[in-house]
């Protein structure tokens, strides 16, 4: 519990304490702590009743829902289950009903600065072909489509498509490698895979095509019976007949008409892959109507969006953050909002202010690990400075991914914010579908590196090892007390590993644990997110298993043996350290080096870039407990770079960690 007392010691030590500002809260959809406070009651009074209240006046259902929720085969809890909808008709229809048909829905500005503009209606005819182009090749309700593209009104269009005909998407990231790919696409058992030639990003094209291809030829995946191909660059590609077809010529001759399939609540919208604490990742399956009602109530209370807003969100649609905040909730809700094809240092560090001073973004949504590098380039060269550009339009800032530290967020409220917008540090995870916790910016007082407080309906709290309360100042377990609609169902095809993650025994099988680590302020009870407490690493904000990385690891001819750790890094967050035990002698020196550089691209090549270790240390062995366990806590110590003041007693090998402090 060390991590765990030093969190507590600087959530004590943050004591500033920054209130929305007047005119803000003069317009905010929940405009006071007595307004939160009021839904928080409602939902403690009658938690069915408000989420039916809620769901009611959020969605458009084709067919009304008898019941709220369904605990009867928890934790495989079902919301709204005999009610019909389509995510897609939320999303776009009910704006073209609603006057919205002429309003910009997507300002798509590409690597190279060229910006076109979509509105609701040139949206839902596009979506509406698309799922046309996808039923003609014989695709329907159930089936599963993996979308490996990158940021573009095309890959909004696609996962739209698949809603709206019921089919379940899975999005890869772009920046995953074939094996990874092909992994995702066995286990999801699509049936089509929609790509693009190539991707555009910091003036650079790379391959997606390509490595469909690649995938496909990694074997298992006969059941994929059509690639379609958004031509973005014109690169070189290769077209497997009766397989491949071109996304232009495919939607060429289908309606702009398509009725949507009206599926159950629960219906799967999609399944997306996070990792664990396995080596094997989870695909984490989400429902319709619960899923879609988080999406636009956070968009409501948490980005408190009005029609005038341009909204902006930097992730990327191959994560959660993509999915909820920028394929589907401010679509839900009837937004404006920005997508962005590029990098935020291509051409320069500036890139960002320029451009939420050209489209005038009034919300501004990203990660710590962006800020930060950002703040560092920034007093690197003065002509990309925030003080450089026009920022007046933004009205609201928020951050996601990973904690953002109280200097990055004093920086990002002062130069980005210039004081006058409130920062809502968002808690939550590819698994709860949405925002959890976080400051509502026209009520909740804030504090720099806390998500503060619960949103009205999630019981978040603190518990021991055991399962029992904490009482606030005391680190502990986060879990949430109740189940709510947007949460997880399953993994998919794998519900044994679905309750045993999520809904442990030892917690008493009801509780949903969240696999991080948070403590309550004794004062005011806000929460504090201490990190993960399993073997997840936060890198950049991407999500990766330790686990994962070793099994690349030891794939490696060379390997014997591997141990990967995180270390605390100033820009990433965590950075990947990786203790290797090689089939042969101990490398020094160049040698070493070189073998380094060699298993780093090895594992991007399993993996995906993001999974490189950052640091790579040789040893003869790694220490372990007599019965042959890995001592990963020495490891961390190690990586860090301090001095192990732990107890050594239970280690067999201690020689071994002299030799494993130095860096290569
Ligand atoms: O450790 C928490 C951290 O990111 C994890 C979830 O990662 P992922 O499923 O990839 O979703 C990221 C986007 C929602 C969490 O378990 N995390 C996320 N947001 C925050 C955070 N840690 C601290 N503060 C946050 N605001």
């Amino acid at each position: 519990m060390s991590d765990l007392n030093t969190a507590q010691a600087e959530a004590k030590a943050e004591s500033r304490v920054f209130y929305p500002p007047a005119a803000f809260v003069a317009n905010a959809a929940i405009p006071s702590m007595d307004a939160y406070n009021a839904l928080c009651k409602e939902a403690e009074q009658d938690y069915e009743g408000f989420w039916a209240r809620l769901a009611r006046e959020n969605l458009h259902w084709h067919k009304d829902f008898s019941t709220t929720l369904d605990e009867s085969t928890a934790p495989m809890y079902k919301w709204f289950e005999d009610g019909l909808l389509n995510v897609s008709y939320n999303c776009l229809d009910v704006n073209l009903q609603n006057g919205n048909a002429d309003k910009v829905a997507v300002i798509f500005e590409a690597d190279s600065g060229e910006v076109s503009k979509v509105t609701y209606k040139d949206l839902h005819a596009k979506v509406c072909q698309f799922a046309n182009g996808l039923k003609s090749l014989g695709i329907s309700k159930g089936d599963r489509v993996v979308i490996y593209m990158p940021m573009s009104v095309e890959g909004i269009v696609a996962m739209q498509a698949c809603a709206r005909i019921g089919a379940t998407h899975s999005v890869v990231f772009g920046g995953f490698s074939a094996k990874s790919l092909q992994e995702r696409i066995v286990d999801v058992g699509a049936v089509a895979v929609i790509t693009a030639d190539e991707q555009v990003r910091g003036g650079k094209h790379l391959p997606l095509k390509s490595i469909v291809d690649e995938a496909l030829n990694l074997g298992d995946c006969e059941k994929v019976k059509s690639v379609v191909i958004y031509k973005r660059t014109g690169g070189n590609i290769n077209l497997a007949d009766g397989r491949d077809v071109w996304m232009h010529d495919l939607v060429a001759t289908q309606s702009a008409v398509c009725e949507p399939e009206w599926v159950s609540a629960e219906h799967p919208l999609f399944i997306l892959y996070t990792s664990g604490s396995t080596g094997k990742p989870k695909g984490v399956q989400h429902s319709s109507g619960g899923y879609l009602l988080w999406a636009i109530l956070t968009m409501k209370w948490t980005f408190d969006i009005k029609p005038s807003d341009v909204f902006w969100c930097t992730a990327d649609i191959g994560w959660v953050t993509g999915h909820t905040y920028i394929t589907y909730g401010p679509l839900a809700a009837g937004a404006t909002e920005i997508v962005f094809e590029g990098v935020p240092t291509f051409p320069n560090a500036g890139r960002f202010w320029s451009m939420i001073e050209k489209h005038k973004a009034t919300i501004f949504y990203t990660a710590p690990t962006a800020i930060r590098s950002l703040i560092k380039a920034a007093d690197g060269d003065a002509s990309i400075h925030p003080d450089k550009f026009d920022l007046s339009s933004l009205r609201l800032l928020g951050s996601v991914g990973e904690p953002i530290n109280p200097e990055a967020w004093m920086w990002y409220y002062n130069n980005i914010g210039r004081g006058n917008c409130p920062v809502v540090d968002t808690f939550w995870q590819t698994e709860t579908g949405g925002h959890m916790m976080t400051p509502l910016p026209g009520a909740t007082p804030m504090v720099p590196g806390s998500c503060t407080l619960p949103l009205p309906g999630i019981m978040s709290a603190i518990v021991d090892e055991t399962g029992y309360d904490l009482p606030n100042g005391q680190g502990g377990i986060l879990v949430v007390k109740r189940p709510w609609p947007s949460m997880i169902r399953t993994i998919w095809g794998d519900p044994d590993r679905f309750k045993k993650s999520y809904f442990p025994e030892e917690f008493g099988g009801n509780v949903y644990l969240a696999g991080d680590g948070a403590i309550r302020n004794k004062d005011t009870g806000y929460f504090t997110i201490t990190g993960r407490i399993d073997d997840v690493l936060n890198v950049s904000g991407h999500r990766m298993g330790t686990m994962e990385i070793e099994s690349a690891l030891v794939a490696n001819p060379l390997v014997a043996e591997a141990a990967v750790v995180g270390k605390p890094d100033d820009t990433t967050g965590e950075a990947i350290c990786a203790f290797v035990v090689l089939k042969r002698t101990r490398p020094t020196g160049d040698e070493a080096k070189q073998i380094a550089t060699e298993l780093r691209n090895w594992v991007a090549k399993e993996i995906g870039p993001i999974a490189k270790p950052k640091e790579i240390r040789f040893g003869d062995n790694l220490p372990k407990t007599r019965s042959g366990k890995i001592m990963r806590r020495l490891l961390r110590v190690l990586a860090k770079g301090e001095e192990i003041t732990q107890d050594i007693s239970t280690l067999e090998n201690p020689a071994i960690l002299e030799q494993l402090k130095q860096a290569q």
